[in-house]
């Protein structure tokens, strides 16, 4: 097989759900914007040598459905000959997505691709506008729709993570992401254009536009009481709340995969090599479990040890299961989010995927890192995990 390069890595800020930056940017507009900038930022590449886009969207109907991949590269201005998809394993999709693109290109099917990821949680909820369980299924299979919340509290029970410790975890995400932001470390973030509807003297709306570049999920003001005052969310005498749950955001993210060929003929310098890709299956009642089976299975497959990955990625859907999953597998917490993660900068479903990898290739550079791991839970119960290599 041969390899696949990440050549550029982006993301646009992550915004809270109807509260934050993006809530009337229509979902369409971030990804087209963020797949124009992909190929302005790479040099040499055009438009034209994009052979597909697969994009990673967990609720991809509404406003972000109708195939998102295929109706944003039309709206961004690709060729009629680049096509689109869309690619869905709910909380991976975005990695999933980066994953297929590379599959095209290590299989010699393809010579560059786009895989990204979208979400907004604003336009369309978790969980979708219709969500339509199977009702003979329901009776001995409803674990598989299990809300994700009560999953966290789950796996809080069942494995002993406290409530002080879960506002641990959230406070140190906070932390990190807060230093992150002041120091400018956020380099694979794109400024965005955003939309907003200012009211007039006559009482209509006029729709103007701003830049937006700032995570704005970030609560730099976090303390310990401050979280140890939330009331849990999702039971009543339980431990999850909404300052120890990922924040619900809208986002969307790209990278762009090409094949050593195309890498030598448009003098590209490349990010990292797309190495492995791996998902599990896990109890769907406890899905947050799954990094902790992802991780050594990528480690197999790859034949790589732990000890030698330098930085990790690993999705905070709740702090509950990432605290489980890092402890499970004996990881060294300084390698974890080393900027924050979805508890401060949020978790934008579909989107994350990408978002992550942009994130982790971003700090492997500015740290100098040989390997990095991704790694997120699934809902229905699942894991992914996939290992890149810093180009030299
Ligand atoms: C937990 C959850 C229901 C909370 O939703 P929410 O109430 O809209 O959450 P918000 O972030 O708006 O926070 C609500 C309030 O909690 C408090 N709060 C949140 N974070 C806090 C912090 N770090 N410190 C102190 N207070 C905090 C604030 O009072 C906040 O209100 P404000 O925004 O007006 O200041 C929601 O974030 C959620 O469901 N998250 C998980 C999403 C999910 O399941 N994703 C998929 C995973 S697989």
């Amino acid at each position: 097989m041969r390899d696949a390069y990440i050549v550029t890595s982006i993301r646009t800020p992550g915004c809270r759900r109807n509260k934050g930056a993006f809530r009337d940017t229509r979902p369409e507009d971030l990804l087209s914007f963020i797949l124009s900038q992909a190929v302005e930022k790479t040099q040499n590449l055009e438009k034209k040598d994009v052979e597909d886009i697969m994009i990673g969207c967990s609720f991809p109907e509404a406003e972000q459905g109708l195939n998102i991949g295929r109706v944003a590269s039309r709206m961004a201005g690709f060729p009629i000959e680049t096509s689109g998809a869309t690619v869905n394993r709910f909380c991976s999709s975005g990695l999933e997505a980066i994953a297929l693109a590379s599959l095209r290109v290590m299989a010699g099917w393809s010579e560059v691709v786009i895989g990204g990821g979208l979400e907004s949680m604003t336009y369309v909820p978790m969980g979708g506008n219709l969500p339509r369980p199977h009702p003979d299924f329901m009776r001995q299979g409803a674990q598989v729709y299990t809300s994700m919340g009560v999953t966290a509290e789950n796996v809080a029970n069942r494995y002993g993570v406290s409530r002080q410790d879960q506002d641990e975890f959230a406070y140190q995400s906070q932390m990190k992401a807060a230093e992150a932001k002041k120091k400018g470390l956020y380099k694979e973030l794109v400024p965005t254009p955003a939309t907003r509807f200012v009211k007039q003297a006559d009482g209509t709306f006029k729709k103007e536009t701003f830049l937006q570049d700032f995570d704005d999920g970030i609560r730099e003001n976090t303390t310990m009481e401050g979280l140890a005052g939330l009331r849990p969310v999702f039971a009543a005498n339980g431990s999850v709340t909404a300052g120890n749950s990922s924040q619900m955001t809208d986002g969307a993210a790209a990278a762009i995969i090409m094949s050593e060929d195309k890498v030598k003929e448009l003098g590209v310098k490349p990010l990292a090599r797309f190495r492995y890709y791996t998902t599990i299956g896990c109890q769907p009642d406890e899905m947050g479990v799954g990094p902790r089976y992802a991780i050594p299975k990528l480690m197999k497959l790859s034949g790589m040890d732990l000890k030698d990955i330098g930085l990790f990625e690993i999705n905070e859907a709740f702090a509950s299961q990432a605290l489980y999953c890092v402890r499970e597998l004996g990881l060294d917490m300084d390698k974890i989010n080393i900027h924050g993660g979805a508890i401060a900068l949020g978790h934008p479903l579909g989107c994350t995927g990408a978002k992550l990898c942009a994130t982790l290739l971003s700090n492997m550079q500015q740290h100098n890192v040989k390997y990095g791991v991704e790694s997120m839970c699934i809902g229905g119960g699942m894991g992914a995990a996939a290992l890149f290599e810093l180009c030299d």
